[in-house]
């Protein structure tokens, strides 16, 4: 493994696998149990919030007892001990990354367990259940509640910060994502117009697969710290 001074990395869903939460597009995976047009767009949280609102509930529920696995470790240890930049653009909602201790992160498609009032827009910590009645703790109305969630078809968080670090990125490694949704499906493109080394770790060949340089497949626990190891040995 060469050396490496900025590194990116962009995460997905199966990052938080082994952690016990469900990818989206695996067998079993949550869009074979719910239509995304009813949960996760805002036409869906018009036409019936409390299914919505039951969605997130029960995710943030599931969210209460899973921890950060050995991938998650081991990526906030190379932020620790990497002597260049390490970045995470993360496309979960979950809050694994922050529990393993990485502090240079993007949620570029929101948070689970942050909530958003749609009439004063401010944002708070929300672990609890949510529904129509909830009142901001803000402005003190209801009826405006929400998950502080991207859906499909809406602006993903932060993305002029996130071409920034890809124009500076010298490695861009993608983990544990499908790459099915845009605009994160891009980023390798732009990375590697960049020239960075581009680096595939996922449990198989992703859709964008032929765009990496590189590429390793297994479980996220197994490959994320061998990977991790290398990098870090490889600035003696
Ligand atoms: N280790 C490594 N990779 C794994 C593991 C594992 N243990 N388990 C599954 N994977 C891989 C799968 O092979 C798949 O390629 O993780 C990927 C998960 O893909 P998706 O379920 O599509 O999740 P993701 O790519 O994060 O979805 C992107 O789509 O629905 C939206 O907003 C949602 O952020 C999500 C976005
Ligand atoms: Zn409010």
């Amino acid at each position: 493994m060469a050396r490496y001074h900025n590194i990116v990395i962009l995460t997905g869903a199966g990052l938080s696998a082994e952690s016990g939460l469900s990818t989206f597009r695996d067998k079993g995976g949550i869009w074979a149990k719910y239509d995304y047009r009813d949960v996760a767009t805002p036409e869906g949280f018009r036409a019936n919030p409390a299914l919505v609102h039951d969605f997130y509930n029960q995710r943030r529920r599931d969210h209460a007892d899973v921890h950060p696995n050995a991938a998650h470790i081991a990526l906030a240890r190379l932020e620790r001990e990497h002597r260049g930049s390490v970045d995470i653009i993360t496309q979960n909602i979950d809050a694994l990354h922050e529990a393993a201790g990485s502090q240079n992160l993007i949620h570029m498609h929101g948070e689970l367990l942050k909530a958003l009032c749609t009439h004063c827009g401010e944002r708070n910590a929300w672990t609890g259940d949510m529904n129509l009645d909830t009142r901001c703790p803000n402005c003190g109305r209801s009826g405006g509640m929400r998950p502080d969630v991207v859906w499909f078809g809406e602006m993903p968080y932060e993305m002029e910060r996130i071409y920034m670090l890809l124009a500076a990125a010298d490695l861009f490694i993608s983990i544990g994502t499908s790459g099915n949704v845009y605009p994160a499906a891009g980023f390798v493109a732009e990375a590697r117009s960049a020239g960075a080394h581009t680096l595939e770790l996922n449990l198989e060949p992703s859709e964008g697969a032929t765009l990496f340089h590189e590429a390793r497949y297994g479980a996220a626990t197994k490959i994320v710290p061998a990977v991790v190891d290398e990098l870090l040995a490889a600035r003696n």
